[in-house]
């Protein structure tokens, strides 16, 4: 409530402090453990860095982005599939940060408004009902907010994959 109404009025403060994105990783991983193993879903952290991946952020807010992107994987996900997470150097300055499933994928022609808010793909298939079309516009906002940039690549019946940046410390 309190993340969309500062959405609503486009509020942009951030609370950037240093942290271990690993760590978040493996909270949001935890939250979500049993509805993954509803679909039989294996959550997976790529991980070749056992060093802590140190990042200036605001960790409650890429906690939110993490939770969208991880729901989402479940909620278009296909049974007994996967959805990793990874993260790796980008530069000197960047981690990029990837969440990626083998769900059903969405058509190119979505694409391009998929950050919109309300904006969700034809309902008419075999969608789960209900969603609000918030989730990935909150995602957009608040790396956005950040000075980062988000990415989306996709094919349907094959996957998707969200990434994005983050400063490192
Ligand atoms: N991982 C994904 N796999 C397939 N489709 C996705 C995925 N994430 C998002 N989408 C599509 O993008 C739309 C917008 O997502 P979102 O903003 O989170 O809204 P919601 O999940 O409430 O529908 C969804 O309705 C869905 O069609
Ligand atoms: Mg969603």
């Amino acid at each position: 409530m309190y993340l969309i109404n500062q959405f609503e009025s486009g509020i942009k403060s951030i609370e950037r402090i240093d942290f271990d994105i690993r760590g978040l990783v493996q909270n949001v991983f935890e939250l979500f453990e049993m509805q993954a193993n509803k679909s039989e879903i294996i959550l997976s952290f790529e991980n070749t860095n056992s060093q802590p991946i140190l990042v200036n952020a605001d960790e409650e807010r890429i906690q939110q982005v993490l939770t969208n992107l991880v729901i989402n994987s479940l909620k278009y996900g296909v049974n007994k599939g996967t959805t990793e997470i990874s993260i790796q150097d980008l530069n000197e300055e960047k981690v990029i940060v990837r969440v990626t499933d083998n769900g059903e994928g969405i058509e190119r022609e979505h694409l391009p408004r998929l950050f919109e808010r309300f904006y969700r793909v034809d309902k008419s298939g075999n969608r789960d009902q209900g969603g609000s079309g918030l989730g990935l516009a909150i995602v957009k906002h608040i790396i956005e907010a950040h000075q980062e940039k988000i990415f989306v690549e996709s094919s349907p019946g094959v996957g998707s994959e969200f990434s994005f940046t983050l400063q490192k410390t």
